[in-house]
């Protein structure tokens, strides 16, 4: 009893530890990324040499990097606290997609895939933290794009199933090795057939999307043939009722 009380208090203060050092270094970093894209763009005039641009791009980039990092970090930390509190607002589920989908076309194309929405026609409003749903889809469609090789392609299909909203992000990208499968989702795991190849990232995206679709009282699913492609699916059950997972987090957040 005691050895757990103690585990659990160190848990707290890894977590607290964590909030306030994201919290910390994110301040410094929104001045790097601000000025250095001044530099970049040579707001207040000529940098003069070639190379100071390039600098400038490597610190804005690096420092957009960093950001996502930290606040990968700082979510997992504040969901694994429970002061990570989901507000519910009911919206249209085919509008969630299209715009998560605006956002990521850009890099889709730029990297020569086909990214393509299937959403069922007559789907309810969906009752959830709008926000983190956005996070949620974002993260796993930018996995599917980023995993995914060029001429490839990326589906994002929304539908209701028996009680729950759907959101499954296919593609035929590089998949994932079963022995693989069971760790991910867990913070900083990646695949040994992302790794291989040296993909960016933390490994934080599935561990913070699991985290918010457990607070809604739902789950993430991984389905993946290595080589072939992957489906990754957020459950999100339609009648959010009283979630134990979401009350139990403001009752810690309380
Ligand atoms: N669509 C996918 N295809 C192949 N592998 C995937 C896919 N989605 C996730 N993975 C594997 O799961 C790992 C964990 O994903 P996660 O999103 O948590 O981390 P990441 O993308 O590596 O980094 P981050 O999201 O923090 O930038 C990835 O590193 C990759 O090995
Ligand atoms: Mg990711």
């Amino acid at each position: 009893m005691r050895a757990r009380g103690e585990a659990e208090g160190a848990s707290r203060a890894k977590s607290q530890f964590l909030a306030s050092m994201s919290h910390e270094l994110r301040t410094p970093l929104n001045a790097i990324i601000g000025f250095s894209e001044i530099l970049e763009r040579e707001l207040f005039g000529q940098l003069g040499e070639e190379r100071y641009r390039d600098y400038a791009r490597l610190i804005h980039e690096s420092g957009e990097h960093l950001l996502g990092v930290v606040n990968g970090i700082l979510d997992m930390s504040k969901i694994e606290a429970g002061k990570f509190t989901i507000v519910r607002e009911p919206f249209g589920v085919g509008a969630l997609v299209e715009s998560c989908c605006e956002i990521m076309r850009h890099t889709a194309e730029t990297k020569g895939l086909t990214l393509t929405t299937e959403v069922a026609a007559d789907l309810p409003e969906l009752a959830a933290d709008k926000r983190a749903c956005k996070q949620m889809l974002l993260n796993v469609i930018s996995n599917a794009v980023k995993f995914t090789e060029t001429g490839g392609w990326v589906k994002v299909a929304a539908s209701v199933e028996n009680g729950n909203v759907v959101f499954a992000v296919s593609d035929n990208g590089i998949g994932i090795a079963e022995k693989d499968l069971p760790r991910l989702g867990n913070p900083f795991v990646q695949a040994a057939s992302s790794y291989d190849r040296s993909y960016e990232g933390a490994g934080l995206g599935l561990s913070v999307v699991r985290g918010l679709a457990q607070l809604h009282g739902g789950s993430l699913e991984l389905d993946s043939t290595l080589g072939q492609g992957t489906t990754v699916r957020i459950v999100l059950p339609l009648d959010a009722g009283e979630d134990p997972a979401a009350s139990g987090a403001r009752a810690a957040a309380a």
